[in-house]
């Protein structure tokens, strides 16, 4: 499994990948800080060249713990700075999805995140999975603006309230899941007609047809493969999307099939 994740690394540096995203819960830290410590000089680049993202794991989301996450997740990855911190999501591990001691939290973890940026430990810090209610929350209670929210974002799944919430914002917005339910072995939405139609159109793999679709709505991707073609395709987007594509494409949110778990639930 190591070696399997340096090669992927190695393989994803050298198509010209530079953002790397982690987190305490992926168990996956220490590989990765490994994996660029030994592969940067190989590729001629430095720390600078990367952006490396990580994420406070729900158990520890409270402020008396971020402190010691944070340095744990620091020491893993064991490179001179973390790019960007998040906390990964809006609900504590073991506390119930409803109880309002979630809000209180996030917001006592989210005062120690401030205080890590303004200590300099960390370059940029966000959120992740949160929802326009939980964004609206932190703001009036810090009045600091998380950076990034990373979500669920894909034509079976998005959100345009909440990517107009974040733009107002200054909050950029960022998609995982970009391929739908790939990642939980869900083929429907690579297999959708107007998705199949589109990627014959350009040439093109259905999985670019769909990042192109979240690029072009100024919508950050992260897109994960272990494969070594499917890692330098997903990165050659060679076309650009027309607006009656894109409006097609997002005629599939109608389906409203989400595929990872679901913040909404989180009072
Ligand atoms: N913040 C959160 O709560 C959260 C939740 C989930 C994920 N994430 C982050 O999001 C990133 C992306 O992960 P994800 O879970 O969302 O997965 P994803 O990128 O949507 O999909 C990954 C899956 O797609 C397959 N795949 C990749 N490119 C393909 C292609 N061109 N053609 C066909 N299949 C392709 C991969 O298979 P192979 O590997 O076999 O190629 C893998 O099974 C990760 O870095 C993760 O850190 C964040």
């Amino acid at each position: 499994m190591f070696y399997s994740h340096y090669r992927t690394v190695d393989c994803a540096l050298a198509a010209g990948y530079r953002l790397f995203d982690t987190a305490a819960v992926y168990q996956n830290e220490l590989f990765l800080g490994y994996a660029l410590r030994k592969l940067l000089p190989k590729h001629g680049l430095t720390r600078e060249d990367v952006f490396v993202t990580t994420k406070l794991s729900p158990a520890a989301l409270s402020g008396d713990l971020v402190a010691d996450a944070f340095r744990k997740s620091f020491d893993n990855i064991g490179l001179d700075y973390i790019d960007l911190y998040l906390i990964h999501f809006p609900g504590a591990a073991k506390v119930n999805a409803q109880s309002p001691q979630n809000k209180e939290l996030r917001i006592e973890a989210w005062k120690e995140f401030i205080k890590l940026y303004d200590q300099g430990k960390v370059k940029a810090i966000g959120v992740s999975n949160f929802t326009i209610t939980h964004l609206t929350e932190l703001i009036e209670a810090t009045g600091i603006e998380p950076m990034v929210n990373q979500v669920e974002w894909h034509p079976h799944y998005f959100q345009p309230d909440l990517l107009q919430y974040c733009d107002s914002h200054n909050i950029r917005l960022q998609a995982y899941c970009s391929f739908g339910g790939l990642a939980v072995s869900n083929n429907t939405l690579m297999e959708e007609t107007i998705v199949r139609q589109t990627y014959a159109k350009y040439k093109a793999t259905p999985a670019q047809v769909l990042l192109a679709w979240s690029l072009q709505r100024g919508v950050a991707v992260i897109p994960k493969s272990l494969t070594p073609h499917r890692i330098k395709s997903n990165i050659q987007i060679n076309f650009r999307l027309t607006q009656e594509d894109l409006a097609q494409l997002d005629t599939l949110g109608a389906a409203n099939i989400k595929y990872s778990w679901d913040p909404k639930l989180v009072a």
